[in-house]
């Protein structure tokens, strides 16, 4: 197992591949109900969000600072706005319940966001990344994602709480994304 030898652009492309599966199972789920059902969408819902937090954020601090330095100012910017829309769904599915019959379409809203990010990422960004850097940089880059991720817990995770007194205040999603700011700017105090 050597992640270090994936280059950023697997490794992110590999979180790309890893949220589809978990929407082409929601999508599957889509209309369907039932506790089992309903609770099944639950998690899912707060799986992909903890994956495209931690991905998003690593993101944000050690791949977008770079291409918008060295690469593609506009492509870089775009791409903070699409995760900011996209994390304003997140956060109003945390607040919601599984069972509420605007929770699919939801769902799909996100879904929807994600690929047309992912497209426009994999289209556009990556390939500028690896036609611009080298091979040891876009390794580089895989290993300062990785250590980024990892400041995250992974499970048992933190969206479980139903209390919905408590998700409405300052959501598990909302503590997740400054916890994990904070760790990777307490972190990183020795680069630019
Ligand atoms: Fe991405
Ligand atoms: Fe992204």
């Amino acid at each position: 197992m050597t992640d270090t030898e994936r280059d950023v652009v697997d490794l992110l492309s590999a979180d790309h591949r890893e949220f589809d599966r978990i929407f082409r199972e929601l999508e599957q789920l889509r209309g369907a109900s039932g506790p089992d059902v309903v609770q099944r969408k639950r998690e899912l819902v707060d799986e992909v969000t903890i994956g495209l937090a931690k991905h998003s954020v690593a993101e944000e601090t050690q791949v977008y600072p770079l291409v918008e330095k060295q690469l593609d100012k506009d492509e870089a910017e775009h791409s903070k706005e699409e995760h900011a829309e996209a994390e304003e769904t997140m956060k109003r599915l945390e607040r919601m319940d599984a069972a509420d019959p605007e929770f699919d379409a939801v769902v799909a809203h996100l879904i929807q966001e994600i690929r047309h990010h992912v497209e426009h990422e994999e289209g556009r960004m990556f390939a500028e990344l690896r036609s611009s850097l080298t091979r040891d940089q876009l390794v580089e880059l895989a290993g300062k994602v990785e250590s980024v991720k990892k400041f995250a817990p992974t499970r048992p995770h933190p969206m479980t709480p139903n209390d919905a007194g408590v998700r409405r205040v300052a959501g598990p999603l909302a503590s997740l994304l400054d916890h994990l700011r904070d760790a990777v700017s307490g972190r990183g105090r020795s680069g630019s």
